[in-house]
């Protein structure tokens, strides 16, 4: 079957995958959705109007999706703990699979893009890092809005959210078989860059 071209990009909290699709989408002129954020907006309004996330995933809003409040660790954590629920992710759903298979094309991140969204997807990075590295990563951006927030805190975050979202019987955080995996422990953001545009290239071409 010919689709348009769609590239995915999974993998675990702070590895990276959002930049690196951003540019990536940024290369091919391609339409981005971060989908972590379709998950954030869920929880985060459900606990404001303490309604159902399921209910509350199927009222998310553009306007919503720009709260600042999404980017916070309370908010990651809590887009964790509903993204488990089968209900929120079978409402949220649709919408990826129509952003994914729109004519121009598109660049997705997540955690079940390769294998759930759009499996049949051109080229699928799966990108990681050590879980130390990434909460350095992470802890480098918190601590901006948190100045007291530890190094150890962010590290035990990472992990109950990494051993969370590859547990869960819906849809668990997997590299497809057919990703190409892309370690960014040893890569600085530039050489990151360069890996992906290599990896995309070989499988979709010059821009
Ligand atoms: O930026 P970070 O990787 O910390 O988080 P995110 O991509 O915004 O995702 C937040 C949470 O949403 C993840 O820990 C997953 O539990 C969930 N998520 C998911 O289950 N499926 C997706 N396609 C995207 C996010």
């Amino acid at each position: 079957m010919s689709h348009p071209l769609i590239i995915a990009f999974d993998g675990p909290a702070a590895s990276g995958k959002g930049t690196l699709a951003s540019v990536i989408a940024a290369d091919y002129g391609l339409p981005f959705l971060d989908t972590g954020l379709l998950y954030r907006a869920a929880g985060y309004l459900a606990d404001v109007e303490g309604i159902d996330p399921a209910q509350a995933a199927a009222r998310i809003t553009p306007e919503l999706l720009a709260d600042e409040a999404l980017r916070g660790r309370v908010a990651g954590e809590r887009a964790s703990q509903v993204a488990a629920l089968p209900a929120v992710r079978a409402a949220l759903k649709q919408f990826q699979i129509d952003f994914a298979y729109q004519p121009s094309g598109a660049v997705l991140d997540g955690r079940d893009i390769g294998t759930v969204i759009a499996p049949d997807a051109t080229v699928k990075l799966f990108v990681t890092a050590t879980p130390e590295i990434r909460a350095n990563r992470r802890w480098k951006q918190l601590v901006k809005s948190n100045p007291g927030l530890t190094f150890e805190d962010v590290l035990s975050d990472i992990r109950i959210r990494d051993e969370r979202d590859s547990s869960r019987s819906s849809a668990p955080l997997e590299k497809a078989g057919d990703a190409l995996l892309l370690d960014t422990s040893d890569l600085g953001i530039e050489a990151a860059i360069a890996a992906a545009r290599s990896l995309v290239k070989d499988r979709c071409g010059d821009i």
